[in-house]
């Protein structure tokens, strides 16, 4: 049985990873560590234990803390570890960089040293999930490759870009096994209703104007979470250590288009529901640094790890949005006085 160590498994593409990990991967006993933040969530993982007993654990853990994270590690001599915590929003990183910082750099870095320390061998591999942000942005031409240059606009990406650095130098310095992936915009169940596709979702359950940033001119590459969860679990097994392996599903849309798409699908899945209103879009200013396009190149994972993304932009959003719809006590439930602040400093109450 191998030992790993999944951070951030109460957050959405981390609860994903476990399930399907759990489902797949049959010797592999998974203990997820969490600080359960606001994006974190225990009933993302129910029934878990009951269903894979020993081969399941969550500790609820803080990385910025190094010595309860290096306990951690001197008990448990993982086989491997799969790095998803973070402070993720990009909007909340510019309202408030410094823990994106603490949570993104130093808790990595506080990873980094205990997987040095006490990892079971040489053999133990650390996986961090990193995002196509940290490249920055692109215009209409073009795509990132894992050459691309690092050069992040918000202090989100900076934080990610840090800490892919950080992993990199132990690779380097240390021969610590380390693999990088870099995904594009996941979308799928179980994400927090701050993030744009449930974000307009909830906003057009509840009869509300959808926000779209700018003229929504701007472009995002998007992968269904599952399809990122494979990619990330082919990287963790075939990658080659010190390497970097973009992972997307070549599937570019532009904002507007992506919400008058959900606006259709909501229609379709609601045509029976009397009091749904089609919802008004409602541009509203731009985010300071809003990168225009990104768009990634696949073709090293694909070739090397024989990724392939299965699921379709249409089918994973019918999928999503029907999730949306038949979990609404989910999301009515994690909805916070904290979340409902957020929205209304970021969006102005529009
Ligand atoms: N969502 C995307 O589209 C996307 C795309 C590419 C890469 N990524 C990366 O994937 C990872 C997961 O993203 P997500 O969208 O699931 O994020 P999320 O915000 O939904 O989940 C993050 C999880 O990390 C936990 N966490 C935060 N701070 C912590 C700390 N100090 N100690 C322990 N746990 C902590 C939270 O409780 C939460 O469960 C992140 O590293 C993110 O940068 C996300």
């Amino acid at each position: 049985m191998m030992k790993i160590l999944v951070t951030g498994g109460a957050g959405f593409i981390g609860c994903n990873f476990v399930r399907r990990a759990l489902r797949v991967k049959k010797d592999w006993k998974i203990i997820v560590a969490d600080a359960l933040t606001y994006a974190g969530n225990l009933e993302n993982l129910e029934g878990l234990k009951e269903k894979y007993n020993d081969r399941y654990d969550f500790i609820k853990i803080d990385i910025r803390d190094k010595e309860s994270v290096d306990e951690l590690f001197k008990k448990e001599k993982f086989d491997g570890v799969i790095h998803f915590a973070a402070e993720s929003h990009v909007d909340r990183s510019i309202l408030g960089p410094l823990a994106f910082v603490e949570t993104n750099v130093l808790g990595s870095v506080n990873l980094l040293e205990a997987s040095r320390k006490y990892f079971k061998s040489d053999k133990s591999r650390f996986l961090h999930i990193s995002t196509d942000e940290v490249y920055g942005a692109l215009g209409d031409e073009g795509f990132f490759t894992e050459e691309t240059k690092i050069v992040p606009s918000s202090p989100y990406s900076a934080s990610k870009a840090s800490s892919d650095l950080f992993v990199l130098a132990y690779h380097k310095t240390y021969g610590l096994n380390v693999v990088i992936t870099r995904c594009c915009n996941n979308y799928g169940p179980y994400q927090f209703p701050e993030k744009l596709i449930p974000f307009m979702i909830k906003r057009a359950l509840d009869g509300e104007p959808l926000p779209v940033y700018g003229d929504g001119r701007n472009v995002r590459d998007w992968i269904f979470v599952d399809d990122h969860n494979d990619g990330t679990i082919l990287a963790f097994e075939k990658g080659r250590a010190g390497e970097v392996y973009n992972l997307g599903a070549r599937c570019e849309k532009r904002n507007i288009d992506l919400v008058k798409l959900l606006i259709e699908k909501l229609k379709a899945c609601l045509k029976d529901k009397k009091d749904f209103k089609e919802p008004e879009i409602a541009f509203v200013k731009d985010r300071p640094g809003h990168d225009f396009r990104y768009a990634i190149d696949p073709s090293k994972a694909e070739s090397e790890l024989g990724f392939k993304p299965k699921i379709s932009f249409e089918e994973g959003i019918d999928l999503t949005v029907k999730w949306y719809i038949e979990n609404e006590g989910w999301w009515r439930r994690i909805i916070s006085g904290e979340y409902l602040e957020y929205v209304e400093k970021q969006y102005g109450g529009k």
